[in-house]
């Protein structure tokens, strides 16, 4: 397939509170061509976790998806039966989600757990199968007997990538899947997502935090902010020249791409997602907000090739 696996457009997910709706989505849209590696950035609270459960139709009440597009290998997502939901998730779009090692069973041996996964997708593994799904991500075969909690939390991310690649999805989302884990077993495991992704031939969508990992493993790069993606280019151009004021801030306080570092924070608190003042959702933060800014909200706009930022006063007039 030469256009995108995953196509997603004017995507919004909205939670309901007792003060209101909280659009924690709010109309986001991209493309993820076959095998790219994807980047989703942003500070805590700006959507990702939610983009990528509302990708696999995971927001549970009271958030709901009250807008968009999903479209997997071709195929509406929104509009499938739940039995064809079902069958789509780890088969074609798997997610490693946000603390997934305490998403393991912890009263079933490794092993159970894929053999639960594949008898969800009638699927019958000869013996060799978990040892050599274990085995891809660098864990012996023994680990199929063991539960959870005798497994370090290396070991258990691994795990649960294991099970994301068990069924080759075309697709696989991974919100911060070595965010627990010290600095070397991060690496680590990064590098084992990154190669089995490669083997299976998967594209990828991958949240984190720490901007050092982020660019040197994605080809692209998302900024999220009150839930709108507020730049999308090539990882490249954004770090080089990061052209939203978000991401300005973002990445100029940042000492060196060589050096580790997680955001640093920027001056300022996030909008209210249920009060949703009109125009940019940056312009309480940011240091050159015009009058426009307060009335009417930016879309994206191509500021280079594969470059969309959405704001009023960059780019092209
Ligand atoms: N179940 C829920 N009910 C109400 N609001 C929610 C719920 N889950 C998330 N939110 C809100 O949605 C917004 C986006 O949250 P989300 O978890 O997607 O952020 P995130 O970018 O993944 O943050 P982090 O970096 O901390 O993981 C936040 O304001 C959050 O408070
Ligand atoms: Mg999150």
């Amino acid at each position: 397939m030469s256009g995108p696996v995953l196509e997603v457009a004017d995507l919004s997910v909205r939670y309901r509170t007792p003060v209101g709706p909280a659009y924690a989505v709010d109309g986001i849209g991209f493309n993820l061509m076959p095998r790219e590696r994807m980047g989703l950035v942003g500070e805590s609270g700006s959507g990702k976790s939610t983009t990528v459960l509302a990708l696999m139709r995971m927001i549970r009440p009271p958030g709901e998806i009250s807008a968009g597009h999903v479209r997997l290998e071709g195929r509406d997502v929104l509009a499938l039966s739940e039995e064809d939901l079902r069958r789509t998730r780890f088969a074609r779009m798997s997610l490693v989600p946000q603390g997934a090692m305490s998403s393991l069973n912890p009263v079933l041996p490794i092993g159970a757990q894929f053999a639960d996964l594949f008898a969800a997708h009638d699927i019958d593994p000869d013996d060799g199968h978990v040892a050599g799904l274990l085995s891809r991500v660098g864990l012996p075969p023994a680990v199929a007997a063991r539960f959870p909690h005798e497994l370090s939390g290396g070991m258990k991310q691994r795990v649960c990538i294991a099970l994301a690649i068990a069924l080759t999805p075309a697709v696989i989302l991974a919100d911060e899947p070595t965010s627990a884990l010290d600095v070397v077993v991060q690496k680590q495991v990064l590098a084992t997502l990154g190669r089995v992704q490669q083997d299976i031939g998967a594209a990828i969508i991958l949240i984190g935090h720490d901007m050092a990992l982020m660019a040197h493993f994605v080809d692209r790069i998302g900024v999220m902010y009150a839930g709108r993606l507020v730049e999308t280019g090539p990882v490249k151009t954004v770090f080089r020249s990061p052209t939203h004021p978000y991401t300005k801030l973002l990445i100029g306080a940042l000492p060196s791409l060589t050096a580790r570092r997680a955001f640093q924070g920027i001056p300022g608190v996030p909008p209210s997602l249920t009060e949703r003042p009109p125009g940019c959702p940056f312009q309480t933060r940011c240091p050159i907000a015009e009058a426009r800014c307060r009335i009417e909200a930016p879309a994206p706009r191509p500021v280079g090739s594969d470059h969309l930022v959405a704001c009023h006063l960059v780019g092209p007039a």
